[in-house]
């Protein structure tokens, strides 16, 4: 296990010794409060993604897994997998780390007999965390030698921008667009992160700055509309994110005004990178085109959250009363945008054959 918070190990997501229930950190209430949460029934980790006190790809399809194992510790019936499953796979539609940890739950469990489900989904659970865990570090390793390349050809620090969260707690551990950067940290190559605010739930102000802070690495929050002027100013060396789904062509799906990035990358000469673990490539989509945006509620655009002077958690109104606000979630970049996918295989082009290459056997089994 790699992060620490104030010395003691964590996980995003971690089960009770007893295998009862699950233990989650509750993003909603970072970064001025370490909460912990209890979930006890699939019910509960529904709510705990559509609510997001989890986010992020993978972590969302780690804890629909966990939803389906608490669904069968209540009831092993089929009528019970099949309400779980369809009450997680509601909840957010666009990262598809959800239905692939769906469908291999539900892969595993249908030809078991009910007395064995319980125990058989708990252990698969277990198995998507620690392949996450191995994945991300993967992405971690094979990320490192384009910081490292940039820092030896420029003698200083290099300064990466990335945009939401994409660390630790967007996955189980390390995260995917963080993970070569704490590689990079951990490797003594200095870094300086900008980290983009990305309102309108500001998961790159309160989630990514919080965990570098947390790790020790070097970072400055932005709002979102200074990457394009740092980058014409020669401040950024390189651009990284995550992505919530990558189609077969390698469009990236990913948190609103990813491709605002890209496209200042692009016209900037900054090299723009997206790191993946191989369950967010949707191979059954051709073009980014068909993915599902999610729209989310309008209370994110008109309100912001954040402490008061007196510590308090509050929550303010930004916008007039009665001006219509709208809140799409994702946008897409196009694949001639991104200058290579990070996977846990290696680099790759961000094109069919690029994917393809890299995961022959996915490719061909959709
Ligand atoms: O709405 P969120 O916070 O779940 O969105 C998360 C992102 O967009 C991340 O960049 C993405 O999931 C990749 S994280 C490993």
């Amino acid at each position: 296990m790699k992060m620490k918070i104030d010395g003691v190990p964590y996980r995003t997501i971690w089960p009770d010794d007893n295998g009862r229930c699950v233990h989650i950190i509750d993003q909603t209430r970072l970064p001025h409060g370490l909460v912990t949460v209890k979930l006890e029934t699939a019910d509960d980790a529904a709510r705990a993604i559509s609510d997001m006190l989890v986010r992020g790809a993978p972590l969302i399809g780690a804890t629909a897994a966990y939803g389906i194992a608490l669904a069968m510790r209540n009831d092993p019936s089929d009528a019970s997998l099949d309400t779980a499953r369809d009450a997680l796979f509601a909840t957010r539609p666009t990262a598809v780390n959800l239905r692939w940890a769906l469908d291999a739950l539900v892969a595993e469990l249908r030809p078991l007999r009910e007395s064995g489900r319980a125990v058989a989904a708990w252990r698969k659970s277990a198995e998507i965390c620690d392949e996450d865990v191995a994945i991300c570090e993967a992405i971690g390793e094979h990320g490192l030698p384009l910081i490292r390349a940039i820092h030896e050809e420029k003698k200083d620090a290099v300064n990466i921008l990335t945009h939401c969260n994409a660390g630790w707690l967007a996955t189980v551990d390390w995260g995917t667009a963080l993970a070569p950067i704490y590689k990079a940290f951990d490797a003594g190559i200095p870094v300086h992160v900008w980290v983009d605010e990305t309102r309108p739930r500001n998961q790159g102000a309160a989630l990514t700055a919080w965990e570098l802070g947390r790790h020790g690495v070097p970072h400055t929050v932005i709002v979102d509309n200074a990457g394009g002027h740092l980058m014409q100013q020669g401040r950024v060396d390189m651009a990284i994110t995550g992505t919530d789904r990558t189609t077969a062509n390698g469009d990236v799906c990913n948190k609103i005004g990813t491709y605002l990035k890209a496209l200042a990358a692009r016209d900037n000469g900054v090299p723009f990178y997206v790191a993946l673990p191989s369950p967010t490539v949707d191979w059954t989509l051709a073009s980014g085109a068909d993915v599902p945006i999610e729209e989310r509620d309008g209370a994110e655009v008109s309100t912001v959250a954040g402490r008061d002077s007196c510590g308090a958690a509050t929550r303010v109104r930004i916008t007039p009363d009665g001006s219509p606000v709208s809140n799409p979630a994702f946008d897409v970049t196009p694949a001639r945008l991104v200058t290579a996918l990070v996977t846990e295989r290696g680099i790759a082009p961000a094109t069919p054959e690029g994917l393809a290459g890299l995961f022959p056997e996915l490719a061909r089994a959709a």
